[in-house]
């Protein structure tokens, strides 16, 4: 264990320590933060976008989906009045639909309830979907200077070696000491946004998890970890993941035109308003012709008519939330052509079905495993 406490008079945040640490960070952020579309703009429905776009994707891979998105949705209210379809399309690629959706429905409440003008009171952006605290205090502080903190994963790690926190950053007590610092971190009056631009850019560019460059950090004589050598134990190492196995299988059907039978994952789904092949649970069945009898019983039940189960496709793995999956796919055609109103019949039940050509197909909004299913069929030629 790695003491908490170093020489504590030391190195505790006196409000001069505090200023020094802004000062520095914002002179080295001038010098080498860099150039980000989302850091041109101080209009708060922009900053939103770049922000959700950020969470779980790249830099790199955001920059040209913001600026498609923007200059499709320029205005909050361009947004509230497209499609859910035409927001997953501008989407597509970028994998967590559900921040999409999100984005969507609180662009609704933003042109209904205020006008079309992206709020920028505390209260009144914590309640839109989507937006939690680290988003919160991006968007008010970068866009409008608000004093409201910041933690997010540069941030945390950078504020933990700080601190010289110890404890697993999960606990509800490091999370508080956390929050507490970036708080206090931020200037009386005016500059919070620039200070937590600053800080988040440290953290990401120079204070990274495996090889910290401390050598060129502005923050280094401030900082007690790199005094005490421990930026290896500090963050502490994430508790790995308890995962629970899980096994699917996915049918790819086709018709005798060869176009594929998609469902729509319903909204109390996982993967709700995307795209998918049908796909159903069969972890209680290992052996192969188990799980296609399960698979044939399952999908009767749901689609209300039968299936011709053929040879198997490929396989594949994938994680969602706490699962890991293994997703079996295989050939299938309908026993019978099902009667005309079958797709009409389905919808009414609450089952969206369609069935699309190849290029259709290409074009479908699916979830992340769907579409690897999807490249295969189309790398094997479909
Ligand atoms: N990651 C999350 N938000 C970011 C931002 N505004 N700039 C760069 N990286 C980020």
């Amino acid at each position: 264990m790695i003491e908490r406490a170093m020489d504590s008079k030391e190195w505790e945040w006196t409000s001069r320590r505090l200023s020094l640490l802004r000062k520095r960070a914002v002179e080295w952020f001038h010098v080498n933060g860099r150039d980000l579309p989302w850091r041109r703009t101080s209009d708060p429905y922009a900053i939103w976008i770049s922000e959700i776009m950020l969470q779980q994707t790249q830099v790199a891979t955001v920059i040209p989906y913001y600026q498609r998105f923007l200059k499709s949705f320029p205005k909050v209210n361009d947004l509230a009045k497209a499609s859910l379809d035409e927001v997953y399309q501008h989407w597509a690629g970028l994998g967590y639909y559900r921040r999409a959706r999100q984005l969507h429905d609180a662009a609704k409440i933003v042109s209904e309830t205020h006008s079309g003008i992206f709020p920028t009171s505390h209260q009144d952006v914590s309640k839109l979907p989507g937006i939690g605290r680290y988003t919160v205090g991006a968007i008010l502080s970068f866009a409008t200077d608000q004093r409201q903190p910041i933690v997010e994963a540069n941030t945390q790690r950078l504020y933990a070696r700080l601190l010289h926190w110890p404890e697993d950053l999960a606990s509800k007590n490091s999370q508080n000491a956390l929050w507490t610092f970036a708080e206090q971190v931020l200037p009386a009056k005016s500059g919070s946004g620039i200070v937590n631009q600053s800080l988040m850019e440290i953290g990401s560019q120079i204070c990274t998890a495996k090889s910290p460059n401390c050598m060129a950090c502005p923050l280094n004589s401030l900082c007690p970890t790199f005094a005490n050598g421990s930026q290896a134990m500090i963050p502490a190492p994430k508790k790995p993941k308890i995962y629970t196995e899980l096994k699917e299988g996915a049918l790819i059907i086709r018709d005798d035109r060869g176009c594929f039978l998609m469902r729509r994952c319903s909204a109390d789904e996982r993967w709700a308003g995307l795209w998918d092949f049908p796909r159903f649970d069969v972890t209680d069945h290992a052996n192969p012709s188990s799980a296609k009898r399960k698979l044939r019983q399952e999908f009767s039940k749901k689609f209300q008519h039968d299936v011709l189960i053929g040879r198997e496709l490929n396989q594949l793995k994938h994680a969602v939330t706490r699962y890991r999956i293994t997703l079996q796919s295989y050939e299938a055609i309908l026993e019978s052509t099902p009667p005309k109103k079958w797709v009409a019949d389905l919808m009414a039940q609450g089952l969206e079905v369609r069935w699309l050509n190849a290029e259709e197909l290409s074009e479908l909004a699916v979830n992340s495993s769907a579409n690897r299913l999807r490249k295969m069929l189309f790398k094997n030629g479909v």
